[in-house]
């Protein structure tokens, strides 16, 4: 009887007990086991000198071969001639195995434009990309909230270029493939910025945007107009930076896009494209008082960029009627899958999906 109830009592602890001496029993099983292999072992060296006990250890017979095994103190010894190189440690696991985001953003505002046609431009486009930061010559007093501001202090057109490029080479240059600058007097499709780059492969040195002549100059040469946006790549970035400094001293230029295309085609000979492994960079211009609902010309619709954006309410405008061009390219593109599938009607279950898709789009 009472030995029934101490068994009640262990019932729920009988798993564990039971699981525990088990282990137990499986762990000096194998003890026992690898330390019999052991012993064979050793009598396998020690007992009978055969071809394995000779062979696991060649140069013991002579002594001279525990040389090679005593450990040298090799001093630390820097070259005083050699510049003196940082060994910077990387912080994240991702940047660790070389994994780059892709796309960094910077926008070249003003004191003067920073509170209207920069807050448009985050309203717009800025959370569509993944990393964006202003760049501005003097700051205002009030910052607008949630937009990250770089000052650096002077408003002059070609220093505000030249610190930008320098603040992005020390600061992201490791950890994005592509650099792409723009004016806050431009409107950029920030998705189609973005698929732009997923086509182009890394690792060339690029340089594209609307390529435009050089006033006055006759040279196959062009810069990128910085009212279009352009986009560098990560490693015209790394080639350019040493060369920032002769191109501030010795290149008089009052426009900075223009500064920048001379320093690149001067120190590096490349030149701006608009055009790049099959990828068109389209851009239009705007004229005077246009009527956007009117707008009608295919370079518009396919526009890339589009400049100059003279005002707050215009950026807004734009904005609109491309997202309402995106908007009818879904639908569109919703409708000619949902053709497809009705042609084969065991894809029914993909029909459903895709309403919802829809819907989801919609509202
Ligand atoms: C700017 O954009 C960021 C991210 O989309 C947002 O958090 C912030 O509130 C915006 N600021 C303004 C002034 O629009
Ligand atoms: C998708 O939704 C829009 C707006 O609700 C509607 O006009 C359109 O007919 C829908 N398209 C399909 C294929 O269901």
């Amino acid at each position: 009887m009472r030995l029934a109830a101490l068994l009640a009592a262990l019932r729920p602890v009988l798993p564990l007990v039971l699981g525990l001496s088990l282990g137990c029993s499986l762990s000096l099983l194998r003890a026992s086991w690898s330390q019999s292999g052991a012993e064979e072992q050793c009598l396998g060296a020690a007992g009978r000198p055969g071809p394995l006990g000779g062979a696991a250890r060649p140069e013991a017979a002579d002594g001279t071969g525990h040389e090679d095994f005593r450990p040298r103190i090799v001093p630390y010894y820097r070259d005083p001639n050699k510049p003196y190189k940082k060994v910077l440690r990387t912080r994240y696991i991702q940047t660790e195995l070389g994994f780059h985001e892709r796309l960094f953003v910077a926008v070249l505002t003003s004191k003067a434009t920073l509170n209207t046609l920069a807050v448009a431009v985050n309203k717009t486009v800025a959370h569509h990309f993944p990393r964006l930061l202003y760049f501005t010559g003097l700051r205002s007093a009030k910052v607008p909230h949630g937009m990250v501001l770089v000052a650096h202090g002077d408003e002059r057109p070609i220093w505000l270029m030249y610190e930008t490029m320098n603040y992005i080479h020390q600061h992201f240059v490791s950890d994005y493939d592509w650099f792409y600058v723009m004016q806050d007097d431009t409107y950029a499709q920030a998705e189609q910025v973005k698929a732009l780059v997923t086509h182009l492969s890394i690792n060339q040195d690029v340089y594209l945007g609307r390529a435009e002549e050089f006033i006055g100059a006759d040279e196959q040469a062009r810069y990128c107009h910085g009212g279009f946006g352009y986009l560098i790549s990560r490693s015209l970035l790394l080639k350019l930076h040493p060369h920032l400094d002769s191109c501030r001293n010795e290149i008089l230029s009052v426009r900075p896009d223009e500064w920048l295309g001379r320093c690149i085609i001067d120190f590096l000979g490349i030149t701006c494209v608009s055009q790049l492994q099959g990828q068109q960079y389209h851009t239009y211009e705007l004229a005077k008082n246009t009527e956007l609902e009117k707008e009608e010309e295919e370079e518009f619709q396919a526009a890339l960029a589009v400049h100059p954006v003279s005002d707050v309410t215009l950026m807004y405008r734009l904005h609109k009627h491309f997202s309402r061009i995106q908007l009818d390219r879904a639908y569109q593109e919703i409708q000619d899958l949902q053709s497809w599938i009705q042609m084969h009607p065991w894809l029914a279950v993909l029909e459903l999906f895709l309403l919802q898709v829809n819907e989801s789009i919609c509202c």
